[in-house]
């Protein structure tokens, strides 16, 4: 009787072992599948973001600029308001850059006596347009892809720009009729 009950006590442990490793491999899972499926999910949590009317940015000048992350939580706080620099070149012409230096995400700073940005973390060095001069970053700046509309300057937010938003905007540049 008492090697049934062991035997019993002994199956229903090692299938309460089962379905915790289950849970547990479930849990483990779920954020991989979506790091898998994230080129499937086609554009992701990115929607356009208003960065106030173009007076605000004065032709020829860098402006720091701040947006509220559009996929914001209630317990994100402050974190949700997002740096970038904005960049207006003439006309409907601009640059929006993110802040994060394109090395180890520093922030970067705009000297307008220099002309150039400055990561104070390892040296890095952006020219005005955003590419690199100097130091450890392998490219220049992250750019978000904007718009002008009412007058009215409007960048895709959501998600930081990456190296493949970046080809996206590039593309858009060389192709004017495209998106
Ligand atoms: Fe900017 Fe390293 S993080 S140079």
């Amino acid at each position: 009787m008492s090697d049934q009950n062991e035997l019993s006590r002994r199956g229903a442990l090692m299938k309460l072992g089962i379905l915790l490793n289950g849970a547990i491999a479930a849990l483990l899972a779920i954020p991989i599948i979506r790091y898998l499926l994230g080129p499937v999910r086609g554009k992701g949590y990115t929607s356009w973001v208003s960065l106030g009317p173009l007076i605000q940015y004065p032709e020829g000048q860098t402006r720091l600029a701040s947006f509220r992350n559009p996929y914001v939580r209630p317990w994100d706080g402050e974190t949700a308001d997002i740096p970038c620099w904005v960049r207006h070149i003439a006309g409907e012409g601009f640059q929006v850059f993110a802040v994060n230096c394109a090395h180890l995400g520093c922030p970067v700073r705009w000297f307008p006596q220099s002309g150039l940005f400055m990561c104070p973390c390892h040296g890095g060095v952006y020219y005005a347009d955003g590419s690199r001069a100097s130091g450890p970053p392998p490219r220049g700046l992250f750019e978000y892809a904007h718009k002008v509309e009412d007058g009215h300057l409007i960048i895709e937010a959501g998600e930081l720009p990456t190296l493949a938003t970046q080809a996206k905007l590039t593309d858009s540049r060389r192709s004017p009729c495209a998106g």
